[in-house]
């Protein structure tokens, strides 16, 4: 069976990742925060025994390689960088902003997938199916900005989209198919309850465009449902 290793599973659209992926049949190896309080999570391996709990703060630099040690003889054929953070919503403004919160957000969206990847080649290098998808937002994309604001989220996807174009060429050679993606706007924590998407099609249409995507793909920025202009 194929695994994959999920980053912030415990709620929102990482948890949905992981309910699909254990109701297809793959071992999943979903990571978060805090597992004790992570009981939605919990709850689905009463279901699906082959999802495997995993503490893993991304911001962590050292924690990111204890668990990659701790799992060194795993097989990861899907990494899924999906753990992010917003910064303050009603921040984020010229003539308030503030770079502490920034470099936050920074750490989280921008270092972080890529530290993840870092540390996790060499299970994903032994795996069939060599894919890293990070999620980033469309709020990155230099092309569609046309309102501004949200300087900390907005800025720190670009600098993950830019850092995940380096990944892709740098692994391409090696097989490893690397994507940036766009959930679309989703009801989650982060997305708040008048997203008109439910987390259940933002995912599933995510996992479909993962799954079709081939090395000649490597390298694009995909919505759950298309193409998305850098
Ligand atoms: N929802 C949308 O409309 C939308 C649109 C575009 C892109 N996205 C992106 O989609 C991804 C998932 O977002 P969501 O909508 O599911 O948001 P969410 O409901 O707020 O969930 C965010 C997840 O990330 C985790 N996380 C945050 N910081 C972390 C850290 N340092 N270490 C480990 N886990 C951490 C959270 O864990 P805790 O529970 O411990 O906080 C939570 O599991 C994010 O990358 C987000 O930027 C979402």
């Amino acid at each position: 069976m194929p695994a994959i290793l999920i980053t912030g599973a415990n709620r929102g659209l990482g948890l949905e990742f992981a309910k699909q992926y254990a109701e297809d049949g793959w071992t999943v190896y979903a990571t978060c925060r805090n597992p004790d309080s992570a009981k939605d999570l919990r709850a689905l391996i009463q279901a699906h025994p082959a999802i495997q709990i995993h503490a893993l703060d991304v911001t962590e630099w050292s924690g990111i390689e204890r668990l990659a040690a701790r799992l060194q003889d795993v097989t990861i054929d899907l990494l899924l960088n999906n753990a992010g953070i917003y910064g303050n919503k009603a921040g984020q403004k010229l003539g308030d902003l503030k770079p502490d919160e920034w470099l936050k957000v920074f750490c989280a969206n921008s270092i972080a997938p890529i530290k993840v990847a870092e540390a996790f080649l060499p299970h994903i290098s032994r795996g069939s199916g060599k894919k890293i998808a990070s999620i980033s937002s469309q709020m990155a994309s230099l092309a569609n900005n046309t309102s501004g604001g949200s300087y900390y989220y907005r800025s720190s996807k670009t600098a993950l989209n830019m850092a995940l174009t380096n990944l892709s060429i740098d692994l391409k050679p090696r097989g490893i198919t690397v994507l940036a993606l766009h959930p679309g706007w989703v009801r989650t924590g982060m997305g708040g309850p008048d997203a008109p998407l439910d987390a259940a099609i933002s995912v599933s249409g995510l996992r479909q465009v993962i799954n079709s995507a081939t090395l000649e793909q490597t390298g694009t920025f995909l919505s759950y449902d298309g193409l998305i202009p850098w």
